[in-house]
């Protein structure tokens, strides 16, 4: 139904912590704590075809030769405000990562997205990106952010979401194909006010408790 760019990680430690997240007697703190363990299994897959070298290494037994990451310049891009609860577990796993910000919200009227702020790494199209967000819904926010990194000449670039509704999908397969996407789980379909069936609900307001 997908192309080969969307990733759903159907791993069952995913599936099982997601249950968590959906679950609505799950409080700020183990929502926190689950976001960040998926944000690094999401991580530990789409890391994946990150290029390996050479090295010599004397362990206390034997010289041998081993594998190391080969010079990969990575970044990560939190969409403000909930991707910002991913941004732990990827630095857990690659921790080397700059980190960039880009603001936006949805207009409570239109659904579209406007940003509000923005600060990447100097050198950011030199780097393989990664977006975080837990929540693809209309894709309104995640297409204009990409589309606000390709600007900086990014050409690499990976979108990380928890939850997508089809309809988000569709967007950003439509107006950035070139994007690899991973998700935890397509959801059914948007409700009237463009929230995620079932989904989890503002995924903002339970990371940082604004409810
Ligand atoms: C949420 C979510 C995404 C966006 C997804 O953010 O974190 O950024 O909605 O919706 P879309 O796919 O229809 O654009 P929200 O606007 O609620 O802002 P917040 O993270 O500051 O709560
Ligand atoms: N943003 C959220 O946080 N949740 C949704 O279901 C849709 C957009």
């Amino acid at each position: 139904m997908y192309n080969e760019k969307v990733h759903i990680l159907d791993h069952p430690l995913v599936q099982h912590k997601l249950t968590i997240l959906r679950d609505e007697r799950t409080g700020v703190k183990e929502f926190r704590e689950v976001v960040s363990e998926i944000a690094a299994l999401e991580c530990y897959e789409a890391t994946r075809d990150l290029p390996l070298t050479d090295v010599e290494v004397k362990t206390p037994v034997a010289t041998g030769t081993f594998k190391t990451l080969y010079g990969k310049k990575l970044a990560i891009v939190p969409i403000l405000r909930a991707g910002l609860g991913m941004v732990d577990g990827m630095l857990r796993m690659i921790p080397s990562a700059k980190v960039g910000h880009i603001g936006l919200y949805r207009d409570p009227e239109t659904h579209a997205p406007v940003e509000y702020y923005c600060k990447m790494p100097p050198d950011i199209a030199d780097r393989e990106v990664f977006i975080l967000d837990p929540m693809l819904a209309t894709g309104g926010s995640a297409s204009a952010a990409i589309t606000f990194i390709k600007g900086y000449g990014c050409r690499h670039i990976h979108l990380m979401n928890i939850i997508a509704a089809p309809e988000g999908l569709a967007l950003i397969q439509r107006d950035h194909p070139d994007v690899e996407i991973y998700v935890a789980a397509v959801d059914e379909k948007l409700n009237e006010h463009a929230y995620i069936v079932p989904g989890l609900g503002d995924a903002g307001d339970r990371i940082f408790g604004t409810r």
